[in-house]
């Protein structure tokens, strides 16, 4: 970024000279269609890059592991679940699908749901998928079928999982929520509990 600035500098010294307004002008209004370009790419997203969907198994299958549990499986990425996802998440609706929507997706006979919204556009995988497991909020977090009874339900619920599959949507509306401007982020879960 500061290469880019230096650099962006001496285009305006090359172009400019040091004192000609119609020429700052022109710079101004490139530098607003370069953040309209990089506002238009953040907004426009929907699904996960491969990179964020190999972030997200890495850091799932790190979190399981650490759980030291002998029956933990490790999961790997599955695109059935993966489209389910994203259907749902294109809907900027911030909540759970149901469990029909969930019935009979890539191979399993139900799949579990974690949703996730986030209050900035930023996006990191990583935090993400730490705070599913942090089980800090239950606003963000649970998994439809086991509600706050189960005390340790994440790893229950997850040392059987073998697939997931996520979405991303931007949406500059999101609702059931009080938040615009925000991803709204959907992984399914096979088997779901
Ligand atoms: C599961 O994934 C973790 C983290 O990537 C890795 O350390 C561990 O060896 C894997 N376990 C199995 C059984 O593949
Ligand atoms: C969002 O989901 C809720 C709960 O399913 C539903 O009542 C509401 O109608 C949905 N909103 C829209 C705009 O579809
Ligand atoms: C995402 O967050 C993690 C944990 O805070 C951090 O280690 C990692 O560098 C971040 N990744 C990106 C791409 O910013
Ligand atoms: C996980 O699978 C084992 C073996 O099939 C089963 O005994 C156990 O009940 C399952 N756990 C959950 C939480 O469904
Ligand atoms: C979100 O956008 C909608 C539609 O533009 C607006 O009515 C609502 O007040 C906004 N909510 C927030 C929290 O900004």
């Amino acid at each position: 970024m500061t290469a880019f600035k230096i650099l962006f500098f001496l285009l305006v010294i090359c172009l400019c000279g040091f004192n000609t307004s119609n020429c700052l002008d022109a710079v101004k209004s490139l530098i607003l269609t370069h953040r309209d370009m990089v506002k238009r790419a953040v907004t426009d997203k929907s699904g996960f890059t491969t990179e964020e969907a190999t972030g997200i198994v890495d850091r799932h299958n790190e979190l399981r592991t650490s759980e030291q549990s002998s029956d933990m499986l490790n999961i790997t990425w599955n695109s059935a679940l993966e489209t389910n996802a994203q259907t749902h998440a294109a809907k900027c609706n911030f909540t759970h699908s149901t469990g029909e929507f969930r019935s009979n997706v890539g191979g399993f006979s139900y799949a579990g749901e974690n949703i996730y919204a986030s209050s900035g556009t930023s996006l990191n995988v990583t935090i993400i998928v730490d705070y599913w497991y942090s089980e800090k909020s239950d606003y963000n977090y649970d998994t439809n079928t086991c509600t706050k009874v189960c005390g340790h339900y994440t790893q229950v619920v997850w040392a059987n999982s073998t697939a997931i599959g996520c979405g991303v949507q931007f949406c500059p509306v999101l609702d059931s929520s009080s938040m615009n401007n925000s991803y709204f982020v959907v992984c399914q879960y096979g088997p779901g509990y």
